[in-house]
């Protein structure tokens, strides 16, 4: 596989690489402007930096801006892309910081190629009549409502190129339910509606595709919340599942043929194109 610039310095990606299902040209995401929410830790770092590394200019969103700043130094030291930092609480997004995201987004790019909702929020696992209903409108605003404003608000950007993705990160509890995951099972459901919803509305135009992404079991912040008692190397690392992102977010071109929009796909047990 050719290189890409930030490879070299990404040796966790390298390694991933060797087992990858499909190998994009270094150059995939060149000139493709992305979002990705929660972009400054787990499997949102380890995607910006990806679409970094193969060309991409990412706008990382997220709420901590230490970690953020992170991702953007590694991405300023090894790449020739262009990123910027949002710093937002998801919880929090009112009108004036959506209007000031766009607005950036619009005079920094002009166009948008792909949005990644990946930030969420975990919730307690107790069982529903015991759940706390501030975390429960925690869970739902970070995992459901979140998406859907940032949706709305970067619609116009993503509807301009000719191909654009949108994926929503999903969950194993957001396609079977399980007892006591509460709120965010409830809000991985509603992350299927919405990915279905809005996959028949933009179908038609056939610019935007859109898909829900299970990463599965992954060695993060949040797995280890959910299984303490885990041994972490037994879990994939999430650059193992980059290159179905990659996959998705490069779109149609040369012999590259996409999923068809609304799919539903699991990161962990894809088989290749
Ligand atoms: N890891 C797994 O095994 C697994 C399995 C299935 C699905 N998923 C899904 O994969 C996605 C990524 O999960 P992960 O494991 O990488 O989680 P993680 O390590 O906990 O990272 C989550 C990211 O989301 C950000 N975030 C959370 N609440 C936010 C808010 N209110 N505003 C802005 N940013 C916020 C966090 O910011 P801070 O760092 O500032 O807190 C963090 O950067 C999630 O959608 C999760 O549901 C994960």
């Amino acid at each position: 596989m050719k290189q890409p610039k930030g490879a070299k310095a990404y040796p966790e990606l390298t390694a991933a690489a060797a087992h990858w299902r499909y190998t994009p040209p270094a150059d995939a995401l060149t000139g493709r402007n992305l979002v990705v929410t929660g972009a400054g830790d787990g499997i949102g770092a380890v995607a910006a930096k990806t679409f970094a590394s193969f060309g991409a200019n990412v706008i990382l969103v997220g709420r901590t801006r230490e970690k953020l700043e992170a991702v953007f130094d590694w991405i300023e030291a090894n790449t020739d892309t262009q990123a910027v930092i949002v710093p937002c609480d998801l919880e929090h997004l009112g009108e004036d910081a959506l209007t000031a995201l766009h607005d950036a987004v619009s005079d920094t790019y002009g166009q948008l190629h792909g949005l990644l909702h990946n930030a969420s929020r975990l919730g307690p696992r107790v069982p529903l009549a015991h759940y706390a209903t501030d975390e429960w409108m925690r869970v739902m605003q970070t995992n459901v409502n979140a998406p859907f404003l940032l949706t709305k608000t970067l619609f116009d950007l993503l509807d301009k190129p000719s191909h654009s993705c949108i994926i929503n990160t999903a969950s194993g509890v957001g396609r079977q339910a399980r007892a006591y995951w509460g709120a965010y099972a409830v809000s991985k459901f509603a992350t299927e509606g919405f990915s279905a919803l809005l996959a028949d509305e933009t179908e038609h135009a056939g610019r935007i595709k859109v898909y829900s992404v299970n990463p599965g079991g992954t060695r993060t912040r949040m797995r280890n919340a959910a299984y303490p008692n885990e041994d972490p190397a037994t879990v994939p690392a999430a650059e193992a599942h980059m290159d179905l992102y990659l996959y998705l977010m490069q779109g149609p071109t040369g012999d590259i043929t996409l999923p068809p929009t609304g799919s539903q796909l699991e990161a962990r047990n894809w088989q290749g194109p």
